[in-house]
């Protein structure tokens, strides 16, 4: 696959800020500190393409790519972080809220969840949320390579059972488990042939 048109289109916060395109659109949810950034350069295979924050709270706008001019991957501000103001998370709120409901070019949500705890209140709270949308989100389990072999498959039955989710895709960005099974995820919604021939597309 061509992955060498990957760019940053926007940083937004208002529906009036979201890209113009028509392209089918998969967006990232999870607390703060999950890994999404991570998981976004692990998946493109850039090293600092969506910035991968030490202190939590950084991306706090919608972070808009364009993957190959056939699809864009979005980045959601992360929620979950203590040392925020009441202001601050209603705003996160209401920014996450409407691109959830308001996107017409929404195909699917990605929820991850870090694979060492117990999903909490908050992550229960965004996996419906995503739910009454219209989505049931496909889970995926970040920072496997934290865990000892012997831990996983405990650790995925946890979540699973609290999320009552049907997919869960264990991941490491470090050591790059379960991308294959992402990208084949995100093939089946973006459609595969339209990947595989993205160069082909975009020459026309
Ligand atoms: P916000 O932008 O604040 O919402 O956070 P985020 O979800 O984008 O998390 P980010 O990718 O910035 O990662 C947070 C921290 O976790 C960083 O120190 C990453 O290096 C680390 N991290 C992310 N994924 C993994 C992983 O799979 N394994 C390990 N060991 N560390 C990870
Ligand atoms: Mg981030």
């Amino acid at each position: 696959m061509n992955l060498n048109t990957v760019r940053l289109m926007v940083s937004a916060v208002t529906p009036a800020q979201y890209p113009a395109n028509r392209l089918p659109e998969i967006a990232l949810a999870g607390r703060s500190n999950v890994g999404k950034s991570s998981l976004i350069n692990r998946l493109l295979g850039r090293k600092a393409l969506a910035r991968v924050s030490a202190s939590p709270g950084k991306t706090a706008t919608i972070n808009f790519y364009d993957i190959d001019g056939v699809f864009n991957l979005v980045d959601l501000p992360g929620y979950g972080f203590a040392r925020v103001s009441k202001a601050e998370k209603a705003r996160w709120g209401v920014m996450v809220h409407t691109y959830l409901s308001e996107r017409q070019n929404l195909a699917q949500t990605l929820q991850l969840v870090d694979m060492r705890h117990k999903p909490s209140a908050d992550d229960i709270v965004m996996f419906d949320w995503i739910k009454s949308n219209g989505f049931a989100p496909i889970v995926i389990a970040t920072k496997k390579d934290k865990l000892k072999p012997s831990q996983r498959e405990a650790a995925v039955h946890l979540i699973r059972e609290t999320l009552d989710a049907e997919e869960v895709i264990p991941f490491s960005s470090e050591k790059g488990d379960g991308c294959d099974e992402v990208w084949e995820v995100i093939r089946r919604i973006v459609g595969g042939e339209t990947l595989e021939n993205s160069e082909i597309s975009l020459s026309k």
